[in-house]
């Protein structure tokens, strides 16, 4: 979500006329956008921020600050950081034009928060030149895990009109964009909070309006993949998983955050499901679509996680064979219900069982992988890696890095058959073919 704002404001910011510049040492603005749900992530973004905005310089440097913490913190940013050019909250950063317009004419320490979840006109900007794109539908949370800052920051749900949406995607794909990743904080649940609008066309196979927008997005011309995220079991309905599988632009993967494998402790969190419901929605979903690989969010160390309850986190990752998953130590944030909870687990057990889990994905990736070699992929060529330029990335359908020799003839955004001759946890190699 972070990624698809920040790409909004450049977008602005390029169609206004600036600049980008190569490196923070050439800028004259830098801009953070941050993040709050943990509390790891807001330091990092006041320290890179304070350092900016100390560092000596013959012109100034003039340093904004973007997103969720900035929503979260508002104006008591600039007593820690005095010399902050501006803030910009969660739902404004379409002001940041007009705040750079007043930065040049010399005004300083400029606030733009608003209330968490206000309805504005958020930008949806997009950069020109890519293959794939983000398309937000849904904006804020109307959840209340204990643990979490969003519904906070980012506000209660709403739902972009349908008809918005299909146009942006109609747009992206006139300019060459083939794969587009729908967005949302709980994304099956477009259209439940506030009436989104599709047009009157008969024919549709689905009465949900989440399942409908996949129909429709599949509709456009030109867009080969789709994918959607972040995912709750909840959204996992029968027309979804119908979707899933009758949709063939739909990409096999899902990311299907867990959190816990625990029911005690997914009651505490109130996520508003079992373990066993978490299961039923992953056999479904796999049985919807062959390959289908699925990824994970899962915390350590929630308030009173118990060794046991571990345990039951890592064979329900197993037991869901996780192709891939993010790991997350708790960080109890501010005005959450967990942050009221004492924080029992202390922080080398909150380690430990980090690297635990850690250890155990990366077996199961290996092995998950390994099924992969000797088997053929489509790939979606993102471009070249870093160190190596004859060496390109892409994706494959199941949303796996695969990493193959390029020799000039792939073009950015083109698909290609490639063939695995090699695994490794997080990356697969091969060859055109
Ligand atoms: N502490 C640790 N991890 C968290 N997440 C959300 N809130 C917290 C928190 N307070 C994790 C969840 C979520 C992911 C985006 O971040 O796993 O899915
Ligand atoms: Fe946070 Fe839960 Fe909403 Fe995800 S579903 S953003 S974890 S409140």
């Amino acid at each position: 979500m972070n990624v698809n704002d920040s790409e909004s404001v450049a977008a602005l910011l390029d169609a206004v006329g600036h600049t980008r510049a190569d490196n923070e040492n050439d800028a004259d603005v830098v801009i953070i956008n941050t993040c709050s749900v943990r509390g790891k992530a807001e330091d990092k973004a006041l320290g890179k921020a304070g350092l900016l905005c100390a560092a000596k310089r013959e012109q100034p440097l003039v340093v904004g600050i973007m997103g969720c913490m900035a929503q979260r913190l508002g104006e008591g940013i600039f007593e820690r950081i005095p010399k902050l050019g501006f803030i910009v909250g969660a739902r404004r950063h379409g002001s940041i034009p007009g705040i750079l317009a007043r930065i040049a004419a010399g005004e300083r320490g400029i606030a733009e928060i608003g209330e968490a979840g206000e309805i504005v006109d958020v930008p949806h900007a997009h950069l020109d030149g890519g293959h794939a794109a983000f398309v937000t539908i849904l904006l804020g949370c109307n959840r209340r895990c204990a643990y979490c800052i969003v519904p906070d920051v980012r506000g209660p749900e709403h739902s972009r009109a349908a008809l918005e949406v299909l146009e942006e995607v109609r747009t992206l794909a006139a300019a060459g964009i083939r794969e587009v990743t729908l967005l949302g904080q709980s994304v099956m649940n477009y259209g439940r909070t506030n009436r989104v609008w599709f047009d009157g066309s008969a024919g549709t196979n689905f009465t949900e309006p989440f399942p409908r927008l996949l129909e429709a997005v599949a509709g456009v011309e030109g867009i080969e993949r789709i994918r959607f995220t972040s995912a709750h079991p909840s959204g996992c309905s029968d027309e979804l998983v119908r979707a899933v599988r009758d949709i063939p632009q739909i990409a096999p993967h899902l990311h299907l955050p867990v959190q816990s494998g625990s029911d005690r402790i997914l009651k505490v969190m109130r996520r508003g499901y079992t373990r066993a419901d978490y299961l039923n929605a992953v056999v479904r979903l796999k049985a919807a679509r062959a390959d289908f690989s699925l990824t994970s969010d899962v915390i350590v160390g929630f308030p009173g996680e118990s060794e046991a309850e571990f345990e039951q986190t890592r064979t329900l990752m197993e037991e869901a064979e996780f192709d891939n998953a993010f790991i997350f130590k708790y960080s109890p944030r501010p005005g959450t219900p967990a942050a009221e909870m004492e924080d029992s687990v202390s922080e080398e057990e909150k380690m430990r069982r980090n690297q635990v889990l850690l250890a155990d994905q990366d077996r199961r990736g290996q092995r998950l992988n390994d099924l992969w070699v000797g088997r053929t992929v489509e790939v979606l060529a993102d471009g070249p890696s870093l160190r190596n330029p004859a060496r390109w990335s892409g994706r494959s359908p199941q949303n796996k890095i695969v990493v193959f020799e390029n020799t000039g003839q792939v073009a950015k955004g083109e698909l290609v058959m490639v063939k695995i001759d090699r695994a490794a946890p997080q990356t697969l190699y091969g060859k055109r073919c």
